[in-house]
């Protein structure tokens, strides 16, 4: 296997419980608890603009409405993404890519990119968000592109071949470890109810690093942290982490 430059620890969509999730303040707060590596979601505005945003839809983290893909970035960055999360956020803005790739080097952080393009935008975001990652990151450890998106994964391939590349699987479906090969990944991050020792050992057998999404029990990280997990992504920063004296 190639070198893994990578923190073992990923804080999920910045600090995301603790603060808005994908928003500066999730960052912040990540990084206030040790973590130096972070997931987040990035989609584009319809002008093209590459944002932090989880969901297909506005109503759940921020006060629009209805698709993110049908508004321009400057009716998005208008909206308040952090008073949902509770009034001491109210107000926070959705942040642009730029800014989280800003925060990130100054604090020399890793990134975790997760494509999340929306509905039938996948070619267009992966290609758009490797570009805007190579760009960004030039010269620096650059972000690991992930997705579940093969589609987008090969747009953002074609793009940039040079950015490492990780398949999400959220289930063992037919024919991944063809796409995995065929996208040139550099990892494959699971469901942490797909990982065990056995599929470790193939992934790394492969030369593809092995990581799991979103652990939250301090029973499943200790397993796979002694199977050779080589990454994990977590909600509960408070409690895991690089600096926990409690973290398995
Ligand atoms: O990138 C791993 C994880 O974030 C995937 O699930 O729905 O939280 O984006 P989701
Ligand atoms: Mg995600």
């Amino acid at each position: 296997m190639k070198p893994w430059p990578y923190p073992l620890w990923l804080a999920h969509r910045g600090a995301g419980r603790l603060a808005p999730e994908n928003t500066l303040a999730a960052f912040r707060a990540g990084a206030g608890f040790g973590f130096r590596a972070f997931e987040c979601d990035v989609k584009l505005s319809r002008d093209g603009e590459a944002f932090l945003l989880h969901d297909d839809t506005l109503e759940r983290t921020t006060s629009g409405r209805g698709s993110p893909a049908g508004l321009d970035w400057t009716e998005l960055a208008r909206l308040d993404a952090g008073g949902w999360h509770g009034p001491a956020y109210a107000a926070e803005p959705l942040p642009r890519f730029a800014q989280i790739a800003a925060f990130c080097q100054a604090n020399a952080c890793m990134l975790n990119v997760e494509i999340k393009p929306c509905p039938g935008d996948e070619a267009r975001t992966g290609a758009a968000v490797a570009r805007e990652a190579a760009r960004l990151w030039a010269g620096a450890l650059p972000p690991l592109l992930s997705s579940f998106k093969p589609e987008a994964l090969a747009a953002a391939r074609d793009a940039e071949p040079a950015l490492p590349r990780a398949l999400l699987l959220d289930q063992l479906w037919d024919g991944w470890p063809e796409a995995a090969e065929a996208l040139g990944v550099a990892a494959v991050i699971t469901n942490w109810r797909l990982m065990d020792r056995a599929l470790i050992e193939r992934l790394h057998g492969s030369g593809w690093r092995a990581l799991v999404y979103t652990v939250n029990d301090a029973a499943v990280a200790g397993r796979l942290i002694a199977d050779g997990i080589d990454g994990l992504i977590t909600d509960a920063v408070d409690r895991f982490g690089p600096h926990r004296p409690d973290a398995p």
